[in-house]
């Protein structure tokens, strides 16, 4: 008997599941140097309030002052691990809230991490954060290690998106915190079709305009569009082993926080 190939959502474009990787991978690459400049060009700067409230609520402890001898022995600092993290916004944000924090920023995209170094670097953060190139589906990096596991804007070009969750799980110590910000559903009627509007006609013009590539931007509002609603994405991660699942929507659910704890 035939097997049937499994297919997924690139955009609006179905796909074979397992070319889904190598189609994101080419938008990364493509709008790596100016991905940053894209984002508060296309959000208005509304971005970084939606990462300060990830921030806020991953909650790094602040820096104390030092403590006794042996208290600093035992003492171990905030592990944060920031899943699809191209360039760093996250985990600059993460160290610049929280004193003793060292960070781990994972992405499958090597002209990503590049940009991200060179931020790292340009704000004297390079000590404290270690950069690597891996799949958010299979993680390199053991099992129960981080306080926190973030992802921002990331899950939704992950292929398998089951699989990172399970993976978040793996890596959070018990007690630790996952919290995902992406993309949601704007259900508001007048601020639908305004969004609409601006999603497919503006955003890649302005893609086109800033990167040369307007299909990369395309691919984007397309895959908001694709992306599941909040309640299922909640249901999923309860799926994956999380505990006391919430989410918020904000800016009229253009965007989501999600949150999961490992009890
Ligand atoms: C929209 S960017 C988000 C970057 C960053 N988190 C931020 O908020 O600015 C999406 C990132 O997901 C990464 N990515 C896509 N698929 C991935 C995977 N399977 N594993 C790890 N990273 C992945 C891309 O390379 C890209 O850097």
């Amino acid at each position: 008997m035939p097997r049937t190939r499994e297919h997924t959502d690139f955009g609006f474009r179905r796909v074979p599941l397992e070319h889904k990787q190598a189609l994101v991978d080419d938008v990364f690459h493509s709008v790596a140097g100016r991905y940053d400049l894209m984002n508060d060009l296309m959000s208005g700067g509304l971005h970084r309030a939606w990462k300060d409230a990830l921030v806020t609520a991953v909650n790094p402890p602040r820096a104390r002052p030092a403590p006794a001898q042996e208290a600093k022995a035992s003492a171990r600092p905030f592990a944060l691990l920031d899943l699809a993290g191209g360039t760093g916004d996250i985990a600059f944000r993460v160290l610049e809230a929280g004193g003793g924090t060292r960070a781990t920023v994972v992405d499958i995209n090597a002209d990503m991490l590049a940009v991200g170094r060179a931020r790292a670097a340009g704000r004297g953060l390079d000590d404290a954060i270690t950069f690597v190139e891996g799949n958010a589906e299979a993680l390199p990096l053991p099992d129960r290690s981080y306080d926190a596991v973030t992802i921002a804007f990331g899950i939704r070009n992950v292929p398998r998106i089951a699989a990172a969750l399970g993976e978040a799980y793996r890596v959070l110590r018990i007690g630790g915190r996952f919290l995902c910000l992406e993309f949601s559903t704007v259900d508001v009627p007048g601020l639908a079709a305004l969004y609409d509007f601006y999603s497919f006609n503006v955003i890649p013009a302005l893609g086109r305009a800033v990167t040369d590539d307007a299909e990369a931007y395309r691919y984007l509002v397309e895959s908001i569009r694709r992306f599941p609603r909040p309640d299922a994405l909640a249901e999923m991660m309860r799926a994956a082993g999380f505990a006391r699942v919430s989410f918020q929507r904000m800016s009229g659910g253009i965007v989501a926080l999600h949150s999961g704890w490992r009890l």
